[in-house]
């Protein structure tokens, strides 16, 4: 057996794959539930101030396997019912982080100091949600904006802090770096990738919202390339997400420069046992190749890499 424990932001994971927000985490149930099939720990539903029903359906497209574009509108009980929630999965054992999501800066830390109340270990800050009004990518698209909530947010809770930034900007690591800068103690990267798809017959989007985030292996390689570049820019932990749906692809995440990963759309497929899957997978492979620890392969295809020059000849 290989050594998969992993710390990120000053915790320590019996294995690096986490339940991603918003897929089974409305419940204390399904987070404990998700726990219980191997997940080293469990990120909860993005939580707002007030409950949310969230927008109208359709709210999901499915593409078979490569992906699905989904806008829920952050569906959410608010943070007053939560903290019960997440009691239930504390009692069971799980190691939870709560992901929050708010219009404002004082929002956001508002909300962090009553998420950090529940006992979670870290906080994860939606600054990356693709198709919600005044949340997410619209607070998180910007350097500014990005240091301005997490520098909010890292003064007002003891917990770590941990920011996960949108991939619909001209400059994830750009992100990345202002996180770092404001006081995170770890990236998530990415959130969905900004999409849409049209009813032809109708000639109107599918999604009652319009515009949503595409998500499952088809972001794949837009997930690697932002962890890549954050890589080689800041030094905190960075949890990779998007696509991650067998042990290699966690392996190329970590390669990429992820200590951790978060599973999503995968899970939404296949439920909670993936989880357990992956986690054999990863072990098996490493087993296999004589690795006896993953941390130490985070960063690894960084090593003696170097762009070639376009005019460079053998
Ligand atoms: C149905 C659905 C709901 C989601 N809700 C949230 C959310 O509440 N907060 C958040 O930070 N990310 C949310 N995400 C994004 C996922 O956490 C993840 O970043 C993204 O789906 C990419 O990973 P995947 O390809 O493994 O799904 C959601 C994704 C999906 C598909």
């Amino acid at each position: 057996m290989a050594e998969l424990s992993v710390e990120i932001a000053g915790i320590r994971l019996r294995n690096p794959l986490l339940l991603a927000s918003g897929i089974w985490g409305e419940s204390g149930q399904s987070l404990a539930g998700a726990w219980d099939a191997g997940a080293g720990g469990v990120i909860t539903k993005s939580i707002g101030s007030e409950p949310r029903p969230g927008y109208p359906n359709p709210t999901v497209e499915e593409f078979g396997s490569w992906g699905m574009l989904n806008a829920m509108g952050l569906p959410n009980p608010g943070i007053a019912e939560y903290p019960r929630e997440i009691a239930i999965a504390r009692d069971r054992g799980a190691l939870v982080i709560g992901s929050i999501f708010g219009g404002t800066a004082e929002e956001f830390a508002r909300l962090a100091r009553e998420m950090e109340a529940t006992g979670v270990r870290a906080l994860e800050l939606n600054l990356s949600c693709p198709h919600a009004e005044g949340f997410g990518t619209e607070i998180g698209s910007t350097p500014q904006d990005v240091s301005d909530v997490v520098r909010a947010v890292v003064r007002e809770v003891k917990v770590p802090v941990i920011a996960k930034i949108t991939p619909n900007s001209a400059d994830p690591a750009g992100l990345a770096v202002a996180a770092e800068e404001a006081g995170a103690k770890g990236i998530s990267a990415i959130n969905t990738v900004r999409g849409l798809a049209i009813d032809t017959t109708l000639a109107r989007p599918v999604l009652a919202h319009g515009i949503g985030g595409l998500s499952g292996p088809a972001i794949k390689s837009v997930g690697l390339a932002a962890v890549w570049q954050i890589y080689r820019k800041v030094t905190i932990p960075i949890i990779g997400v998007g696509g991650i749906s067998n042990g290699i692809d966690a392996l190329e995440y970590v390669m990429a420069g992820a200590r951790a990963v978060e599973i999503g759309t995968a899970v939404a497929h296949e439920g909670v046992r993936v989880l357990g899957r992956i986690v054999r997978e990863l072990d098996d492979t490493l087993t296999e190749r004589g690795v006896a620890r993953l941390a130490d392969l985070v960063g690894a295809a960084h090593r003696g890499f170097n762009v070639p020059t376009a005019d460079a000849r053998p």
